[in-house]
């Protein structure tokens, strides 16, 4: 059975894109899989989390992950931290990694941009400690937004690398998928980009239907198409984006042809959008209380999660070490 791995950095509450990007596909595979998901922790602190937030935001992604459909009885749902044999892997993995080909990494290059006052080393491994978290499994698939494409291409590069190096067939080479659709770029709200925690133009899976509908209203778009079938500006472009994950495809085609014709009204479009976004949050955001004040059950979770981690990232460990060369006395 082929392996599935993703995970979500815990840097706040989940996001649509974080949900389209990762979570909503893999929670249909658990039970044709051996899946893994996790909660990356250690990536969390290259920001620098205060002390009082990172456990709470551990707590936060984990709810968010068991409201919206992940199955720990299923998948092995656990927190990076909890499972050291990841670290360790990294380390090894970092002895193959150049300096250079991270310094190359267009996301590494955008963190330098955004907050020159903040690279550090951790910054510049990241996609070494995120080809751990794939390898430690042996995962072959990655579901994964676009954003995180060139994170793979790097953890294809080591598991090619060490198995060259070490003349092994340890590690299949991953690949990021969606199911069987192209990657997702979510955009957000404000007319350009990507949907990010850091852009604050999102829509959370805790969000109320009144936030969302404000949100949704607020959005960008433009002054209108003048003359039949004009291409679409990028804002009222993401709108559409954003309504072909969540609403009726007949729906989508209806606005579609009023845009081709000119007649529509991007206040019932908005309208439209926002209870399809409500419709899709809704019922996550109300198992999010409950499960979230049930500490014995997450404390359960993470327990079962940990243990079912750490016997297969152990297993690889192993045989990486014995590759390299380490004996035992
Ligand atoms: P993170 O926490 O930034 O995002 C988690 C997942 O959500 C996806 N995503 C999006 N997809 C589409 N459109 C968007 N606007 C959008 N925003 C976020 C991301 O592509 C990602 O799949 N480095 C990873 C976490 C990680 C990981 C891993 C993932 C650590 N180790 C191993 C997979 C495998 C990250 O920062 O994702």
């Amino acid at each position: 059975m082929e392996t599935v791995l993703s995970g979500i950095r815990s840097t706040g509450h989940m996001h649509l894109g974080n949900y389209f990007g990762a979570l909503r596909n893999f929670v249909k595979i658990q039970d044709t899989y051996n899946c893994f998901f996790f909660i990356a922790d250690l990536h969390s602190l290259t920001t620098h989390p205060h002390p009082d937030d990172f456990h709470a935001n551990v707590k936060i992604i984990l709810s968010e992950y068991l409201a919206a459909g992940l199955d720990p009885e299923k998948c092995a749902l656990y927190v990076q931290s909890d499972v050291p044999e990841i670290s360790e892997l990294y380390v090894l993995l970092n002895m193959i990694a150049y300096v250079g080909e991270l310094e190359r990494t267009t996301t590494f290059k955008d963190k330098v941009r955004l907050n020159p006052n903040n690279v550090n080393a951790g910054l510049l491994t990241y996609p070494v400690l995120m080809a751990s978290d794939i390898l430690s499994h042996r995962a072959n698939w990655v579901p994964v937004g676009k954003d995180q494409e060139p994170h793979l291409e790097i953890a294809r590069v080591l598991a090619r690398r060490f198995n060259n190096t070490y003349g092994v067939e340890l590690f299949p080479e991953p690949y990021a998928f969606n199911f069987g659709h192209d990657l997702v770029k979510v955009p957000g709200l404000d007319g350009s980009g990507k949907m990010g925690k850091s852009e604050g133009n999102g829509i959370y899976l805790i969000d109320d239907d009144k936030t969302i509908t404000r949100k949704v209203m607020h959005a960008v778009t433009d002054s209108g198409p003048t003359e039949p079938d004009s291409e679409m500006s990028e804002p009222v472009a993401n709108i559409f984006t954003l309504m072909k994950l969540v609403s009726d495809p007949d729906i989508v085609r209806q606005f579609e042809a009023a845009y081709a014709d000119c007649s529509i009204r991007y206040g019932d479009l908005k309208k439209q959008l926002a209870a399809d976004i409500c419709k899709t949050v809704a019922p996550i955001r109300e198992r999010i209380g409950s499960i979230y004040n049930d500490d014995a059950y997450l404390s359960k979770v993470v327990a079962t999660g940990r243990d079912k981690a750490r016997a297969s990232a152990s297993a690889t460990l192993k045989l990486a070490q014995q590759a390299i060369g380490f004996r035992t006395f």
